[in-house]
């Protein structure tokens, strides 16, 4: 299929580049390069998408058709946008990852502009002006040709094609999308082909539902397919990397968002987009809020940082946690607490079984954290564990950071976390010797029809393995 892939995209470049020079001659000649467009070679194949696409319509009722629309721009302040993000599900099913656009999937074969087919997508146009502010767009020749969709059509034709979903018995859709804003310039944004779909489908009602999809698509996404994986793996290892250098380079003299710096650089070193996630680096107090993102404090030397973090690559995002004494060595009490989690969590990984309960990894986390805290009199009944271990052990892990999933029993190829965590805030009910101790530890696992597998486990978290790591840091508070 590479082959294909391969084959596909040539032919893409030459007819994009024909197509584009007959259009638009006056156009600068930075734009009749559209095979610059794609410069990873190792992303999601073309078949990976199809394929997925067919797993759905498995699962479709008969008569069915599936709407998917994908993420809306986001203003970030006056022109400036945040960086776009296609919806998850919308590039699962597409690998497009540009904006305005919307796929069709149907349960049965179609004839669209007289070619058989079972979906048709709905893209942006190639617009000259546009794309030399902005950068390349696939338009309908490269979506065709380097997705390998047969009928595309451009988003401007979306309104006068919703009145065909009137002949299906279900249209399925997960919603509209929320925050799409009209751009007045544009004849058919997200925004006006979701305003169409509302105004003219029926929806919610006729034969409209709401309901099922977002359940199909969790069955999906949470099953991960080899080529995920291969990505999925690629994003934890750069994490990884990111966490050693870490316990490398930290010490008191730094501040929370040097560290973050540090690891957000190795994350982009290592050619991934994104970060998964806002980082979260917090130090001593701020080690016990759960989604700390200010990153703005001063490290001192006794305290701890925990260091929650993950980087996105091509779309599949990692989602690590380490805690970290700052100076390189961790107090009696901060051992204490840390070796409590980490207990809890090797117990919570080895549920991780196939065939076991979601929650399974969580309760065994639960009790091992409640007999810890009761035994150092932190609390005194199993009804306070929730004031220091306010979460869950467990989330799906994927193109999305708590991705879907329909949290039954874990099955081979999923990827979940286990990350048990105490933090005991300043002023809580319990010896002031505990307080401003926060510890996360947060791997990535994979169930498989045997044990099961740490994909994080290339970043230690044994205490003596960060001690002698850390010991060799320059400027190291306690060890040099
Ligand atoms: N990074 C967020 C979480 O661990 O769920
Ligand atoms: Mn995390
Ligand atoms: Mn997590």
């Amino acid at each position: 299929m590479k082959f294909v892939h391969s084959f596909l995209f040539v032919i893409a470049c030459f007819a994009a580049t024909a197509g584009y020079a007959q259009r638009d001659k006056a156009v600068s000649p930075l734009l009749n390069q559209p095979e610059r467009y794609v410069y990873d070679k190792d992303l999601l194949d073309l078949s990976f998408h199809m394929q997925r696409r067919e797993a759905l319509r498995e699962m479709m009722p008969a008569n069915s058709a599936a709407v998917f629309f994908t993420n809306p721009v986001r203003n970030r302040a006056n022109d400036v946008d945040f960086p776009y993000h296609p919806d998850p599900n919308f590039y699962y099913l597409t690998g497009y990852r540009e904006p305005n656009a919307v796929v069709v999937i149907f349960k049965d074969l179609q004839t669209i502009d007289g070619k058989k087919t079972t979906d048709v997508i709905f893209v942006q146009d190639r617009d000259p002006a546009k794309e030399v502010w902005e950068g390349r767009r696939y338009g309908k020749e490269g979506t065709k040709n380097i997705l390998g969709f047969s009928v595309v059509k451009l988003n401007t034709d979306f309104e006068d094609f919703i009145s065909a979903l009137k002949k299906y018995e279900t249209v399925l859709i997960t919603g509209t999308p929320k925050g799409a804003v009209n751009e007045s310039r544009s004849k058919a944004d997200l925004y006006d082909m979701s305003e169409a779909f509302k105004s003219k489908s029926g929806y919610p009602d006729g034969n409209i539902n709401s309901n099922e999809l977002r359940g199909m698509m969790a069955r999906l996404r949470q099953i991960k397919t080899e080529e995920e994986l291969v990505l999925m793996r690629k994003a934890i290892e750069i994490t990884c990397e990111a966490q050693v250098e870490l316990m490398k380079n930290l010490n008191p003299k730094m501040t929370e968002y040097q560290a973050e710096a540090l690891v957000e650089y190795v994350f982009a070193k290592n050619g991934a987009e994104h970060v998964g996630f806002p980082s979260i680096v917090g130090a001593g107090e701020n080690s016990c809020i759960l989604h700390y993102i200010t990153n703005r404090r001063q490290l001192t030397g006794s305290e701890l940082l925990v260091t929650d973090i993950g980087a996105e690559y091509h779309g599949y995002t990692a989602d690590v946690t380490r805690t970290l004494p700052v100076n390189g060595k961790f107090s009696p009490e901060q051992k204490i607490i840390y070796e409590l989690v980490l207990k809890a969590q090797e117990a919570g990984i080895a549920e991780c079984l196939n065939g076991k309960a979601f929650r399974d990894p969580h309760n065994v986390a639960f009790k091992i954290i409640t007999k810890g805290l009761i035994e150092h009199g932190i609390i005194k009944t199993d009804s306070e564990t929730g004031n220091y271990f306010m979460h869950g052990t467990s989330h799906y892990l994927g193109l999305d950071v708590h991705d879907p999933g329909t949290y039954g029993k874990l099955e081979p190829n999923m990827v979940i976390t286990v990350e048990p965590g105490i933090y005991i805030a300043e002023g809580s009910d319990c010896d002031p010797k505990w307080w401003n101790i926060g510890v996360r530890i947060e791997d990535d696992i994979l169930i498989t029809r045997g044990d099961p597998v740490n994909l994080s486990e290339s970043a230690p978290r044994r205490v003596v393995e960060i001690e002698k790591i850390m010991a060799g840091n320059k400027a190291t508070g306690t060890t040099k």
